[in-house]
């Protein structure tokens, strides 16, 4: 697949069929997971693979009422918790480097989107999951102090795939030579 087609063409996937995903296409998205870029290649992102239907419910149920993508949780059959260890990412010589501190959040996503890119190329679906109680999941999942959860995804074929959320236009979001129009 073109690269500009995945980008684009990838969606949040909240319908899913109850194929299994094979343990191959598993290891090719873990691969894209282990190639994203992180902050001095200090690679702080961590995921639990979680298939087990009891597990994949005490997920989902760390997701508030309203959350779209509740029944995604238990409908896949995999579920990609991504966590970043505290204190690497951002940090020389055991300080933050930047007045942002530690850069988890950052590196983790980068490697939550290219596992979703990966994940469409193989005609797999994704959400990312950030709206949750994630001192519920952390307990869960038995997440140790040093170790933040950032956010989840469902995997697994889509059974339907929404439209695409309108984006804004480019000159709504470029500046030039500093923050002017
Ligand atoms: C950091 C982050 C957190 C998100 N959390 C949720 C969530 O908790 N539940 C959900 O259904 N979608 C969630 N989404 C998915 C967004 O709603 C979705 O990416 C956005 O509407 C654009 O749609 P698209 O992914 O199909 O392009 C999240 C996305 C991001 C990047």
């Amino acid at each position: 697949m073109d690269l500009m087609e995945a980008i684009k063409g990838r969606r949040s996937v909240r319908k899913y069929r109850p194929d299994l995903v094979s343990d191959q296409a598993l290891q090719a998205v873990l691969e894209a997971i282990r190639w994203a870029p992180s902050w001095a290649n200090t690679q702080c992102c961590q995921v639990i693979i979680v298939k087990d239907p009891s597990i994949k419910s005490e997920l989902s149920k760390t997701l508030s009422k309203g959350n779209p993508a509740v029944s995604s949780m238990n409908e896949a059959p995999v579920v990609l918790v991504l966590c970043g260890t505290k204190g690497i990412s951002g940090y020389y010589k055991g300080q933050p480097a930047t007045e942002k501190g530690d850069w988890l959040m950052f590196d983790t996503a980068l490697a939550m989107q290219n596992l979703c890119l990966a994940a469409h190329g193989l005609g797999l679906g994704t959400v990312i999951v950030g709206l949750f109680d994630h001192r519920k999941v952390a307990e869960v999942l038995e997440v140790p102090q040093n170790v933040e959860v950032v956010a989840m995804t469902p995997l697994g074929v889509p059974a339907t795939t929404g439209g695409s959320p309108k984006r804004k236009d480019i000159s709504e979001f470029v500046f030039h030579e500093g923050y002017r129009k």
